[in-house]
């Protein structure tokens, strides 16, 4: 593949600026390969979707360089704060409370009000993230359903035609994601057992920590879904109006939509609006939300998923 590039100053001083542009990019770090975009930029995060082909939104790590950056965009609480100085660098993503002058895309977030930060120790890794300026939102590196790429080779193969670059630094050393810990609510909580043993977090927390599956690309059962975002007000899909009182979030021509998601029907713009169209449109100035039909293609399952589960909150919850 000759988007691979050997990871060193000058690949990564290019592949920075190809990040800041909103181009995707894929680098090492010590766990798994990352598939690499601007977290601040809507389209950058809905391309990496795409690229994906997940038929969901699952909220995305954010990757900094060092734990200082992360307090521009996490509120840490002084646990968070001891647990960050003791693993960071390192396979370690702590999910925390967003802080709301972040700037990070909804996108990244899924529409929830938490975020996954993470300070890899691969170095070269930190050194693009450090170069690139900006906040990088990174899933593993691999297509929907298969399995994490661990050299760049595995990336090539799987999403070669959806990258600008591939760095390649050979083999990771960890080879198994991060662990995922919750820290956003009173008990902590691992979501996802990964490179960091359970048992060093639990002597750090000084006692047994609670476990909460949500690990985004294993089946899932029922009860370890990762959380998603719901509206405070009542969804209405596949609408061609809006009844009085609601919101209409359109796609496509429609006429008086209160937002339109995308006038061109481009799904991947779509995407990209969609939880900040909600966030948006959810206030106590509607009784509703009423949202247009988005078509089951591409990024429009994703779409519908979210929808679907946002519109059943009422039901099921
Ligand atoms: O090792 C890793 O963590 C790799 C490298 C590239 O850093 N990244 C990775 O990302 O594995 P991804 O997207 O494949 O997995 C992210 C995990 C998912 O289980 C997701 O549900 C969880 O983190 N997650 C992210 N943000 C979350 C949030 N706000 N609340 C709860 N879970 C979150
Ligand atoms: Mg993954």
């Amino acid at each position: 593949m000759d988007c691979i590039a050997p990871m060193n100053p000058k690949s990564i001083a290019r592949a920075a600026e190809l990040l800041r542009r909103g181009e995707l990019v894929a680098f090492p770090t010590e766990t798994v390969y990352g598939l690499g975009a601007n977290a601040t930029n809507d389209t950058a995060v809905a391309r990496i979707f795409e690229a994906k082909n997940r038929p969901s939104f699952n909220p995305l790590i954010v990757h900094v360089p060092d734990p200082e950056t992360a307090a521009a965009y996490a509120v840490f609480t002084p646990m968070a704060e001891a647990i960050a100085a003791r693993f960071w660098p390192g396979p370690l993503t702590l999910v925390l409370p967003r802080r709301p002058d972040c700037g990070l895309s909804r996108l990244t977030s899924a529409g929830l009000d938490t975020v996954a930060m993470r300070v890899p120790s691969h170095d070269r890794a930190r050194q693009l993230l450090r170069s690139a300026g900006i906040p990088i939102a990174a899933p593993s590196a691999n297509r929907s359903g298969l399995l994490s790429s661990t050299t760049a080779e595995h990336v090539a193969d799987q999403l070669g035609d959806h990258v600008s670059m591939i760095l390649d630094d050979g083999p990771c050393a960890i080879g198994l994601e991060s662990t995922v810990l919750d820290l956003s609510e009173e008990t902590p909580a691992i979501l996802r057992q990964g490179g960091l043993p359970q048992e060093e977090i639990e002597d750090a927390l000084g006692g047994p920590v609670a476990i909460a599956s949500a690990d985004d690309d294993a089946p899932k059962s029922p009860g370890m879904l990762t959380r998603h975002y719901a509206p405070s007000q009542p969804l209405r899909m596949n609408a061609s109006t809006a009844q009085p009182g609601e919101a209409l979030l359109g796609f496509g021509r429609v006429m008086e939509a209160t937002k339109n998601l995308s006038p061109d029907g481009d799904l991947v713009e779509a995407a990209a609006n969609l939880f900040a169209f909600l966030h948006a449109l959810d206030t106590p100035d509607h009784d509703g939300i009423a949202v247009s039909p988005i078509p089951e293609t591409g990024l429009g399952r994703a779409i519908n998923d979210r929808l679907r589960r946002a519109a059943a909150v009422g039901e099921t919850d």
